[in-house]
């Protein structure tokens, strides 16, 4: 059985942290499944990591469920989270409910995450009264970036933690079953996590969130750029593989490769 909202909380309540990574394919979402991952978000970061775009704006709804379905194939056990593309749900509720439903049917995913607090309180409610579980995500949206004015922390002084205070309420009271709070100060992490009972989740948030998440390429140190001060890389996936290839290509050209174990019979 794959974990569940109620077990989400009661990891919260254990003191138990939550483990999120995102995928994008079937394989990365085998490797998280067997690596006994909690949950799994196909991210619209898809759209600056798979397609090599600046930023997540252009991902679409058709993409994304095209990537959530490959994902779920392999995480039939795993709960499974898919990012609602930028604007398939800030029109109104009904677009939201609409485009959410065809996450949920055409991909098999569990739920959904929407970028935004109060602005967006009426749509999550919608959602979840009709039986479509949300994920929210406050502090650096970067389906915002365009008003943000680029990457940057959020919640730094004290009116930004109010709103970010105000916002994380606005969501629980609307039905969200967890939030995650992207890059901010963890002091202002925290006055969030003491104002709502539903799990928080960080990205480069600091300590005291429930859970971590971060991007599967970040983590395993598959990009050739530094990454950001937030994310640690926990292999170096990048040298093992271009090693491998380069090994590869100097075996295809000196003919040890295929040796005798790679031939038909
Ligand atoms: O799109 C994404 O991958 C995300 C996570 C970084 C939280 O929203």
């Amino acid at each position: 059985m794959p974990k569940g909202i109620d077990d989400f909380i009661k990891m919260k309540l254990n003191g138990e942290k939550i483990a999120m990574i995102t995928a994008y394919d079937f394989v990365q979402a085998g490797i998280a499944g067997e690596a006994g991952i909690d949950i799994v978000l196909v991210g619209d970061s898809l759209a600056t990591t798979v397609q090599g775009k600046d930023n997540t704006i252009s991902a679409t709804l058709e993409e994304m469920i095209y990537h959530a379905k490959i994902v779920k194939n392999a995480l039939k056990d795993v709960f499974t989270v898919c990012d609602m593309p930028f604007m398939s749900y800030q029109v109104n509720a009904e677009q939201a409910l609409m485009n959410a439903g065809r996450i949920l049917k055409e991909s098999g995913v569990n739920a959904v995450k929407t970028e935004g607090g109060k602005v967006i309180a009426g749509t999550v409610k919608r959602l979840v009264e009709n039986g479509i579980p949300v994920i929210g995500h406050i502090g650096l949206m970067p389906q915002f970036i365009n008003v943000l004015g680029g990457y940057k922390v959020q919640g730094k002084i004290e009116p930004q933690i109010e709103k970010l205070v105000d916002d994380a309420k606005a969501l629980e009271d609307a039905g969200a079953f967890m939030i995650v709070l992207e890059a901010m100060p963890e002091e202002a992490a925290l006055s969030v996590q003491n104002n709502i009972k539903i799990p928080t989740i960080g990205i480069g948030a600091g300590r005291f969130t429930d859970g971590q998440v971060l991007v599967f390429y970040d983590a395993v140190g598959m990009l050739p750029q530094k990454p950001p001060k937030f994310v640690k890389k926990f292999t170096d996936s990048r040298s093992i593989l271009i090693d491998g290839l380069k090994t590869y290509k100097e075996e295809v050209k000196s003919g040890v490769f295929p040796a005798e174990e790679n031939i038909y019979k």
